[in-house]
């Protein structure tokens, strides 16, 4: 299996709760490696244009409202089929879904408030990392 790239988001709750170490290293100690981060507070404009596929959903005035709620940390993630092993450790959207062990059903507090994203193709991996990153701040 090849090295591949994914795109990460470590949410508000995550940062309010001082725990975005803590999530680092379930990434880390999954096989995934951090080639690039930083600590944002996304705009409203951000937000909506990250979430734009979800626009027509009924959730989506309050995901923009909870990710600009405050910091976050983006990051990109580099490991063995970095998107689908990245989403094993996440664990399901809903942290009651969640598998144990996961970073979801240890860390979330609710299906919005669910401390993580992680991207859910290669391909959309590359427009999430274009997003928020110049390829000069990824240092593989
Ligand atoms: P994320 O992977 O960041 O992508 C979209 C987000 O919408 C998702 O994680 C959830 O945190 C959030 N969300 C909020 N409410 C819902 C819902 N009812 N169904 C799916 N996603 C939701």
């Amino acid at each position: 299996m090849a090295v591949t790239r994914t795109f990460s988001i470590i949410k508000p709750d995550a940062t309010r709760r001082n725990i975005t170490g803590k999530v680092t290293a379930m990434l880390e100690a999954a096989g995934l490696r951090v080639v690039a981060s930083k600590r944002i507070h996304m705009t409203k404009e951000q937000a909506e244009g990250f979430y734009g596929v979800h626009r027509e959903r009924p959730f989506f005035n309050d995901l923009v409202a909870f990710m600009t709620s405050g910091p976050v940390v983006v990051q990109v993630l580099d490991g063995e089929d970095a998107v689908a092993l990245n989403r094993r450790v996440m664990g399901a959207t809903n942290p009651a879904n969640a598998d144990a062990g996961t970073i979801r059903k240890e860390l979330a507090e609710s299906i919005e408030a669910n401390t993580v994203h992680g991207s859910d193709s290669e391909e959309n991996a590359a427009i999430e990392i274009a997003f928020f990153f110049k390829d000069s701040e990824i240092v593989g």
